[in-house]
């Protein structure tokens, strides 16, 4: 009998992940901005299964929380309390199937560790599963290193007979270059029966869902392997290195999409970009540059190099160089950079520019206006087509709370003017350089600093005092 699809899912996700030593768990370190499981969780996604089930145990509570907040698939959660081995997890998993389901039921069977994973693979391997009418047929692939991995023991009729996990493995069997993915499909009712046979007499003592195989032949039920069209997506992440390995083939497709979609990158493999970022047709990212978040960026865009931008917003035709924003908003035609530090709430309007050693905060720089260099601005809004000056700074903390700074449209801020805030300055204000400026300013009118008095030959008066004074040390000498 032959059904078209597997109706449900089990995702292992209860381990700890003990060789990372970290106190993320496992599953939920970020590749590309996005937390492991989320990857598996997408590709099980695609085949639009009835039920998706995900056993949590080490740290379940934040797993279930990132999963909530991060993704709208439907999900169901059971707990293995105690992480016995993948085979006890895949156990606990069934528990959430009623008796009565159809036994003949196609099951996947995934790890949380495997972040390359396609869905067309997963549908490629149920395909077949569900084609031969095998009881089990497991996702394999051939690596140039297989150490960690499970074996596939084949017999001389070249039929799957077991899977030997690495650390119970022969020197013969570690010579094999067959790996086990851990990525499986099961007929539901025969699973469930192979699993209640398993036993932890093994090097880690644990209940090995590898182990099933084995049992499932000995039953003389038919046991299939399908190796990987990638080998890429058999990489199981278990430490630091694999993580590293994994992200760097993310970052390739993520990077390749971009390049398809006419984003130009001169150094694909030092460019960042994070799975939740959306890029414009003709955008250009240079060396260096790490797009993080809900970061846009509009066509024709020059980002880079060495910039970082979190959850910011880029218009069409922006330049942005050698700087740093966080939840900021860059306008169409806007410049910023080098080397400018960009603030939650920064708001640059069209054509706006932000430049050398500037810093904004929770402030709206309108269409035309000008932060040139050297400022800080926070918590201001700076008209239409305003200047503010080199070494202006809106000092906008009293040292119990923030106020806010107004500047008119077309004025200008003289340089090293500060704004005590709160401050307005009118339409077309002007403040003379170094004006310390305390109240508010009218359109048009002109706020003056604290002049410096001229002292006229004062050099040469203190040359003179000098000399006269050494003539006099050395007379009492
Ligand atoms: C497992 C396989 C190995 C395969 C490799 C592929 C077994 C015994 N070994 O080894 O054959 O080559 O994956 O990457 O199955 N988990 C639980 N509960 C537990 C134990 C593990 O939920 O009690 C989860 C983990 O969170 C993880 C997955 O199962 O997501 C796999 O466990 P892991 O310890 O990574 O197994 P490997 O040693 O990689
Ligand atoms: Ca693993």
């Amino acid at each position: 009998m032959s059904h078209s699809r597997p109706l449900a899912a089990v995702v292992l996700a209860a381990g700890e992940g003990t060789r990372m030593k970290s106190s993320i768990p496992k599953v939920l370190h970020p590749l590309c901005g996005r937390p492991m499981l989320l990857y598996v969780i997408g590709a099980l996604e695609e085949l639009q299964l009835e039920r998706i089930v995900v056993v949590v145990g080490h740290a379940s509570e934040r797993v279930i929380k990132t999963l909530h907040s991060e993704t709208d698939v439907p999900l169901e959660f059971v707990e293995q309390r105690v992480q016995r081995g993948t085979g006890d997890a895949v156990s606990v998993g069934l528990t959430v199937f009623p008796d009565d389901m159809e036994e003949e039921d196609d099951i996947i069977v995934v790890p949380g560790d495997t972040p390359l994973l396609r869905a067309e693979t997963l549908a490629g391997l149920a395909r077949e599963h569900d084609q031969s009418g095998a009881a089990a047929t497991v996702l394999t692939a051939r690596l140039p290193d297989p150490t960690g991995y499970g074996r596939i023991v084949r017999g001389k009729d070249g039929r799957v007979e077991a899977i030997v996990d690495h650390w119970d493995a022969t020197e013969e069997e570690r010579a094999i270059d067959e790996i086990n993915t851990s990525i499986y499909c099961f007929r539901r009712g025969l699973l469930a029966p192979a699993l209640r046979r398993l036993s932890p007499e093994n090097a880690q003592g644990e209940y090995y869902l590898t182990d099933a195989i084995a049992v499932l032949r000995q039953a003389g039920h038919k046991v299939l392997a399908m190796e990987s069209p990638d080998v890429a997506e058999a990489l199981g992440v278990n430490d630091q290195v694999q993580l590293s390995e994994a992200e760097e083939a993310l970052r390739v497709r993520i990077n390749s999409h971009w390049m398809r979609e006419g984003v130009r990158m001169i150094d694909p493999l030092r460019t960042y970009v994070d799975a939740s970022v959306s890029l414009g047709t003709e955008v250009e990212l240079l060396p260096g540059v790490v797009l993080e978040g809900k970061t846009t960026v509009g066509a024709g865009s020059v980002i880079g190099p060495d910039t970082r931008l979190v959850d910011t917003t880029v218009g069409q035709g922006a330049t942005v160089s050698y700087s740093v924003a966080t939840g900021a908003e860059i306008g169409d035609g806007v410049t910023v950079g080098p080397f400018t530090h960009l603030r939650p709430g920064a708001v640059l309007g069209e054509a706006s520019k932000a430049g050398s050693f500037v810093e904004i905060k929770s402030s709206t720089v309108a269409a035309g206006a000008k932060v040139p260099h050297l400022a800080y601005v926070g918590d201001a809004e700076v008209g239409e087509g305003a200047n503010v000056g080199a070494g202006t700074i809106t000092a906008n903390y009293d040292g119990h709370a923030k106020h806010k700074t107004r500047i008119g449209a077309r004025a200008h801020i003289g340089s090293n003017t500060v704004l005590v805030a709160p401050v307005e300055v009118g339409e077309g204000a002007y403040t003379g350089a170094g004006a310390v400026v305390t109240g508010d300013v009218p359109a048009g009118a002109l706020a003056k600093g604290v002049p410096a008095r001229i002292e006229e030959g004062w050099a040469k008066t203190r040359a003179d005092q000098a000399e006269a004074q050494e003539a006099a040390d050395h007379g009492e000498s």
